[in-house]
């Protein structure tokens, strides 16, 4: 996989507009970049442009306006080049129903040029990457609905790319298989591939992107690192305090007077979760208190918000 041009990022959208029918809008005026190497999620709920961006990318579908450029190049004005250098898992299903699991990868490789030995080569890896030695002589028309999907995305693993979209990959797939697909992605992008990624999960993002885009009604509303995202978001952040030699209801108090603008609640005979914006801040309060006052902590930490907690924010409040 050979690297483009560093002068261009591998993915440059700027302004993208798409109506369908001229009237409904499903992008209203994206902007985005990802550079090479990198893997990139784009998170948002039914209906929120991912599908329509992913086709846009990849030259399946004009924009409405806008500019897209992926290797630095147009994708309207070279089309051509672009497909040649990517691979799509699109979020519909699609095989090849009368050919067994094994005859539809080794066309695959052949209709994208892979020669003889090489192909034959290739197919046994992609086999085995995926677990799909038990089905390789089964035809697709009699797979299950996971093992299709399986091997609809294993599939496009056949050839050499640089730049990879997966809508909603993991549909379907059951945990080991889902597992094994993340790895193998973070596999193929220690050796430069760019990857382009879809999902609902967001413990996947967490595990696999470098940076989030969060799209709504045809809008991005934030772009970070997903830990970046947590940070920024962290209305959910939660301390969990224990204490010691004291129980929860005499230091209620003190808690109170020091995080008066928190939901508290008291957790277990000696315990509390405070839900802070600022819980650093009432974290570093109560240890000077309690050390002045020679109250006891058994542990304290804060649980981050989670990825999810922070979709759930963004999406419901927008
Ligand atoms: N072919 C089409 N014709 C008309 N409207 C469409 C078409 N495809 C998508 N839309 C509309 O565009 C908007 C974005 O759809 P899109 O498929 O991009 O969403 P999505 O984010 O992929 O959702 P999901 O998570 O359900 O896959 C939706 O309002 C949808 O109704
Ligand atoms: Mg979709």
């Amino acid at each position: 996989m050979v690297k483009e041009s560093n002068d261009y990022p591998c993915i440059q959208v700027s302004n993208l507009r798409k109506e369908y029918g001229g009237k409904r809008i499903a992008l209203n005026g994206i902007s985005f970049s990802v550079d090479y190497g990198k893997v990139f999620g784009f998170l948002g709920p039914n209906g929120a442009g991912k599908s329509t961006t992913i086709k846009i990318l990849t030259t399946l579908l004009n924009p409405s306006a806008g500019n897209v450029f992926i290797f630095g190049k147009d994708v309207i004005k070279q089309a051509s080049d672009i497909r040649k250098k990517i691979g799509v898992v699109s979020q519909q299903p699609s095989s090849e129903n009368n050919l067994t699991v094994e005859r539809a990868l080794d066309l695959y490789g052949l209709l994208w040029g892979i020669k003889g030995n090489a192909r034959y080569a290739k197919v046994n890896e992609i086999i085995d990457a995926f677990d799909l030695q038990e089905i390789r002589k089964t035809k697709n028309d009699e797979l299950s609905i996971g093992q299709k999907r399986r091997v609809q995305v294993a599939r496009e693993f056949m050839h050499d790319m640089d730049l990879l979209f997966l809508d909603e990959p993991t549909v379907g797939l059951d945990p080991s298989a889902r597992r094994m697909l993340l790895d193998y992605i973070k596999k193929q992008v220690k050796s430069g591939l760019t990857v382009f990624f879809t999902t609902h999960i967001m413990e996947e993002a967490e595990y696999l992107c470098d940076e989030v885009a969060i799209i709504n009604r045809g809008k991005i509303i934030a772009f970070d690192t997903p830990n970046g995202l947590k940070h920024k978001y962290s209305e959910n952040n939660i301390i969990d305090l224990k204490v010691k030699d004291a129980t929860a209801l005499s230091i209620l108090p003190r808690i109170n007077n020091i995080a008066y603008d928190s939901k508290i609640e008291i957790n277990g005979v000696n315990g509390f979760k405070i839900k802070s914006v600022n819980s650093q801040q009432i974290l570093t309060k109560i240890m000077e208190d309690f050390s002045k006052n020679n109250i006891k902590i058994d542990s304290i930490t804060i649980e981050p918000a989670s990825l999810e907690d922070v979709f759930l924010n963004m999406v419901n409040n927008k």
